[in-house]
């Protein structure tokens, strides 16, 4: 018994077992200020920390649409991104290079690491829980204009916080988030023949235009349906 235990705690599992509730975690704690911290990122263009993208409650809060998952029991996950990543690790590191313009990885050694792993741990109370889809849309289609009034409430949810109010952007978290949807005026000129609705949906669906550039999250269906997509670009006035 003492030999498993001593196994357990050798493979970081410590937290996960949820042993020694009442004893101080320094790292978990320091693993959380890393969380909502955009400092993490060397990049001095990153405004983004996790919590941007993150909440790590059991449930998204009404009225919050995020493009990443609550974190909550992430550790206790069998693999992530939909399967493509089997390393916790490289699941962070994904987000941390792709979106927070992260210039190298976080390596395993780095007490970065170690202290996120911990947080993770910590908000992570199950021994198991069940991998989660992501499913990408590949081909982009035109969806069903829905709504107005609830396409606001979406972009509220989903868009705000980074872009700030549509046709001004105030209160835009970095000033390198477009404002909507005056940007799609340029598009007659960057991508002439594609209706400016499908320019957006390939934004908001791969995160990139057709293939290149940006740091945006994208969107899976899990993460937004085709339906809140539709009236969101009927609010948008696309
Ligand atoms: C700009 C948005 C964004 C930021 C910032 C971000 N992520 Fe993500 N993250 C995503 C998206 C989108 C996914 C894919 C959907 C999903 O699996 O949650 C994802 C997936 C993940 C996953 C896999 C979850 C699963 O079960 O599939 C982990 C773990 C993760 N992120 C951790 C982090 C951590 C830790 C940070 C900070 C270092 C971070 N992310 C920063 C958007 C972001
Ligand atoms: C985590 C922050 C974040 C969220 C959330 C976010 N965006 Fe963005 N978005 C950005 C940033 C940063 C850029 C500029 C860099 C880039 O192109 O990736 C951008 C660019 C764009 C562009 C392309 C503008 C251009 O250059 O032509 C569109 C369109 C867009 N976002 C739409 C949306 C919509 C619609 C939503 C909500 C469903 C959304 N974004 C949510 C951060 C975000």
């Amino acid at each position: 018994m003492k030999r498993l235990l001593a196994s357990v705690a050798a493979l970081g599992l410590g937290a996960l077992a949820g042993c020694g509730d009442s004893e101080p975690r320094p790292a978990a704690d320091y693993g959380e200020s890393l969380f909502q911290d955009a400092r993490l990122s060397e990049s001095t263009f990153n405004r983004f920390s996790c919590a941007t993208c993150h909440v790590t409650t059991p449930a998204l809060p009404a009225g919050r649409i995020d493009a990443g998952y609550s974190l909550y029991n992430v550790a206790a996950r069998p693999n992530w991104w939909g399967g493509y990543e089997t390393h916790l690790l490289d699941a962070v590191n994904f987000c941390y290079v792709n979106f927070m313009r992260g210039v190298t990885k976080l390596e395993a050694e780095d007490p970065r690491s170690r202290a996120l792993y911990e947080y993770l741990s910590r908000i992570s109370p199950d021994a198991q829980a069940p991998a989660l889809p992501f499913t990408v849309v590949k081909d982009i289609e035109d969806v069903p204009r829905g709504d107005a009034a609830h396409g606001e409430a979406v972009y509220r949810a989903a868009c705000q916080d980074c872009h700030g109010a549509t046709h001004t952007g105030a209160g835009r978290l970095t000033e390198l988030a477009s404002v909507l949807p005056e940007v799609t005026q340029d598009y007659d000129r960057l991508f002439p023949g594609i209706p400016h609705a499908q320019v957006v949906i390939e934004k908001v669906r791969h995160g990139q235009f057709f293939g290149v550039g940006g740091n945006m999250p994208p969107y899976s269906r899990e993460a937004l349906s085709d339906a809140d997509l539709g009236a969101l670009l009927a609010y948008l006035g696309l």
